[in-house]
């Protein structure tokens, strides 16, 4: 039957054999499929990794430190973290339409990770050796999505993945290729990462710059990122993390309302709480959270989160909505 432990050893033997004494590096989103990832490759081959983390601003409360940190500290693993957040910012200034945010912020990105690759080749450069191989998360459901499912391979050769130089060629460790995301799970346990992150909910690469609808800017990022740890810390409190798939926490930054606060009238804009349940994403339901969890949510945010007087909860199920909100 299934068991982690050998298809531990069975991809650490196939890494070793594959690498030998190249380079390799891997980039970190956070994510449970790239860390876990990381962590078997780094399990094969050691300091040959090099992680790269790229923050573009778009986080989520104590997200960067949880990679910078817990994760490093879990690991052992070599970690280039970028702070291009002034970058990516400045790029989506004026931008609202949810298509464009997405595009920007794609290319942002790899403009980024090529810069943090020529780094490290640089650094390996120095010991003699070049940057051949570079790890992705990709699990069973992305490579079906994709339309290649042979599910057999686990290092398949690439070129010019995801615009990197077209001088280098990377070969791609995909490790995970033939799993699905409770196997996955399974297999970063047994390699000793913390529950935080084996256990994290699935979070979208432009991260809080879909949850925004309007305009991104830094004031509006600062109130969606409190809205949204305070959501998170009562949902884990109430011990609803692993019911629910995902939670996002959505600002209507251009709606106003009326509201009252203090002795004061207000006009502020409404936060959308977006529970589901889902078993894979391509279809899901809105979560019955018990009200009294909702209503400490509600409470917690009017009162802590300035410019915010309405909560609303979203009770639409994929479909005809979708999980986010843009
Ligand atoms: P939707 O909104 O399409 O989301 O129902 C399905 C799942 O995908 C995540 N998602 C994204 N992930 N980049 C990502 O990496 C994206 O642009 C993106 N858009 C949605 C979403 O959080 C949910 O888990």
């Amino acid at each position: 039957d299934w068991d982690a432990s050998n298809i531990i050893d069975d991809q650490v033997k196939k890494i070793r054999e594959e690498v030998g004494d190249a380079q390799v590096i891997c980039g970190l989103s956070g994510g449970v499929d790239s860390a876990v990832a990381a962590a078997l490759v780094h399990k094969a081959i050691g300091d040959q990794l090099t992680c790269v983390f790229v923050d573009h601003g778009l986080l989520r409360k104590g997200e960067a430190e949880q990679v910078k940190h817990d994760f490093v500290k879990a690991t052992g693993i070599k970690l280039i973290a970028v702070d291009a957040s002034e970058d990516f910012l400045t790029a989506l200034k004026g931008v609202s339409e949810p298509e464009r945010k997405r595009k920007i912020i794609g290319e942002k990105f790899i403009r980024t990770f090529e810069k943090a690759q020529r780094q490290v080749i640089e650094e390996a450069g120095k010991n003699g050796a070049e940057v051949k191989y570079l790890v992705q998360g990709t699990l069973y459901p992305d490579v079906v999505e994709s339309g290649g499912g042979d599910g057999a391979a686990n290092i398949k050769s690439h070129h010019n993945v995801g615009g990197l130089p077209k001088d280098i060629k990377f070969k791609l460790i995909e490790p995970l290729r033939t799993l699905f995301k409770d196997e996955v799970r399974a297999i970063g346990t047994k390699l000793g990462l913390p529950d935080d992150i084996v256990w994290r909910q699935p979070f979208p690469g432009p991260g809080l710059g879909i949850r925004i609808i309007g305009e991104i800017t830094r004031e509006r990022l600062d109130l969606l990122r409190e809205a949204d740890a305070i959501a998170r810390e009562e949902l884990s409190k109430a011990g609803l993390d692993r019911d629910i798939w995902q939670c996002p926490v959505v600002l209507l930054a251009d709606v106003h309302s009326v509201g009252v606060q203090g002795d004061e009238r207000t006009y502020g804009s409404p936060i959308v709480l977006r529970p589901v349940s889902s078993e894979d994403a391509m279809t899901a339901d809105w979560s019955r959270v018990p009200y009294d969890v909702l209503a400490t949510i509600s409470t917690r945010i009017t009162n802590e989160c300035r410019g915010i007087n309405r909560v609303v909860l979203d009770v639409t199920s994929k479909p005809p909505a979708t999980i986010e909100w843009e």
